[in-house]
């Protein structure tokens, strides 16, 4: 049986639509109004060690899936309740949707990453580490009043598709081979200017993004920072991933 963490959430419910023929799945939810549907759901709170505890209850794997708080303390906190709920009941194999960089950097965004690889090590528990890039889906290119603008410099973003990184969980989860194993995912580099050239759409640079999250992204892309290539998504997935390009022109009147 593989049980799957936070599973109402964007990722959960395509990991789910990737297993529900493969495999025994049960999706373990905050809320069982928005648990997805065909598959059995349990309740599961990062805030409730005991209701963790039943929801892995006979999990031959458990899917761990990051927590979406943003405090790196609490995020951790939710994660170690996990892990500790799984040693408690025995499951069988944890792997648990990290973030890149999160084995070599303990501070700021992979903080609390950083801690739950440390804490599954440490667990004893056979694991699989799937450390996740930025997703595609929050960087879709949208063109407005005609042109698609950044802050990019041009420079190389190796985002991936969620629909791409569930799919490659769901293999990794029905597949031993994967056990003791931790993954860079990164999808198909892109860059903005040349997807607006694929869309026939101009490109221009902004110099001052309003601030906020995707302003301090930005300065990361501009820096090269998200321009690290591995090849563990393609291998995983048994194909090439998605590509931005690929992806902007088949939803182009959509965009
Ligand atoms: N790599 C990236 O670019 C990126 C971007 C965004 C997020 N993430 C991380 O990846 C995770 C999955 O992404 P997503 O797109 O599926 O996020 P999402 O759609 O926001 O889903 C978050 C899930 O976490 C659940 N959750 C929240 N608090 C919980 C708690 N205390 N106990 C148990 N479950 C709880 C939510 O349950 P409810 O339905 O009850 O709210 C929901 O199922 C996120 O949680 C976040 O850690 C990564």
């Amino acid at each position: 049986m593989i049980v799957i963490s936070a599973a109402s959430g964007a990722l959960g419910r395509l990991v789910i639509d990737n297993l529900r023929a493969r495999a025994a799945v049960v999706a373990v939810v905050r809320d069982p109004l928005r648990a997805p549907e065909g598959v059995p759901a349990r309740r599961g709170d990062y805030d409730d060690p005991a209701s963790l505890r039943a929801a892995f209850e006979g999990a031959d794997r458990l899917l761990l899936i990051s927590s979406p708080e943003l405090d790196p303390a609490r995020k951790t906190h939710h994660h170690l309740a996990a892990i500790t709920a799984a040693k408690e009941v025995g499951v069988g194999a944890i792997a648990f949707t990290s973030f890149l960089d999160a084995d070599t950097t303990a501070t700021g965004m992979t903080e609390a990453y950083h801690a739950t690889e440390r804490a599954i090590l440490d667990s004893g528990l056979p694991y699989t580490l799937l450390r996740h890039p930025f997703y595609s889906d929050a960087f879709l290119p949208q063109p407005s009043d005609g042109e698609i603008t950044s802050s990019t410099g041009g420079r190389g973003l190796n985002t991936a598709f969620r629909s791409d990184l569930a799919a490659a969980a769901a293999n990794v989860l029905t597949n031993d081979d994967h056990l003791g194993q931790a993954y860079n995912f990164t999808g198909p580099l892109w860059n903005y200017p040349e997807v607006a050239e694929a869309l026939g759409v101009p490109y221009r640079e902004l110099a001052n993004p309003a601030p906020g999250p995707m302003s301090w992204i930005s300065a990361q892309v501009r820096a090269g920072a998200l321009e690290r290539q591995t090849p563990d998504l393609e291998r995983v997935l048994g194909k090439p991933a998605e590509t931005m390009i690929s992806h902007a022109l088949s939803h182009q009147r959509t965009l």
